[in-house]
């Protein structure tokens, strides 16, 4: 080989071993395997009822920021509350705890009880039991049916899609507990 060809040789080789070198030095990122995405579509309705307990010994949710003044009583615009509430299966407290519903919903409008409602449904039971679902969407409380997407899961609802219907089954306006039937459409792997 002569010098030019030589030279040439020892350029390729380095950057064949630069290549290498960094593949195996940072692991940063690999292709996979796209089917990885689309194994089996599965499809579920759950049905629950989400408790928002306001008061008493066993509250499960808080007010963490209180609503800007001049909508006290109307719209609650600006109030943030904080939940840890109990799905059940049945519609009474003391029925069966199916998971809890974690996470904050806020008042966003100045004209109606209408909430952005951000949470995870935790799930317990059977193969089921450790896997959530996670909820971002519009509630306007007064419609007899509100509907928000589903944007996604970990667990068996990884890839989660879909969405989740509420509608108001009891309100007392004295305590301000709240318990809301939940069905739950979801496709997931
Ligand atoms: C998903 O579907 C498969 C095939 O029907 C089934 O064996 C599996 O239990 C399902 N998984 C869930 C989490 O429902
Ligand atoms: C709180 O929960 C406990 C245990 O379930 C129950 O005995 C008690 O009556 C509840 N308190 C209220 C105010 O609901
Ligand atoms: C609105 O509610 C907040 C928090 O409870 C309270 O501090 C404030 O005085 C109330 N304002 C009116 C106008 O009622
Ligand atoms: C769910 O899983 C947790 C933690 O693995 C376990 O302690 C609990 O008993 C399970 N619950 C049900 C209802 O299987």
């Amino acid at each position: 080989m002569d010098a030019y060809k030589i030279f040439f040789f020892l350029l390729i080789s380095c950057y064949t071993i630069a290549i290498v070198a960094a593949q195996d030095v940072t692991g940063f990122v690999n292709s996979i395997d796209p089917n990885f995405f689309k194994k089996r579509q599965n499809a579920s309705h759950f049905r629950f009822y989400w408790q928002d307990i306001v008061g008493g010994d066993n509250a499960t949710s808080f007010d963490i920021i209180s609503s800007i003044p001049k909508y006290n009583g109307t719209s609650f615009f600006g109030l943030v509350k904080i939940i840890d509430n109990p799905l059940t299966l049945g519609p009474q407290l003391s029925s069966k705890l199916v998971g809890r519903a974690q996470g904050i919903y806020a008042s966003t409008s100045t004209t109606e009880l209408n909430f952005l409602m951000i949470m995870n449904f935790a799930l317990f039971e059977g193969k089921y039991n450790g896997s959530t679902i996670t909820i971002l969407g519009r509630n306007v409380a007064n419609n007899k049916v509100r509907e928000m997407p589903i944007i996604g899961g970990s667990g068996v609802f990884r890839f989660a899609k879909g969405f989740a219907e509420a509608s108001t089954y009891s309100f007392d306006p004295n305590t301000g507990d709240a318990t809301i039937e939940y069905n739950v459409y979801v496709s997931h792997n």
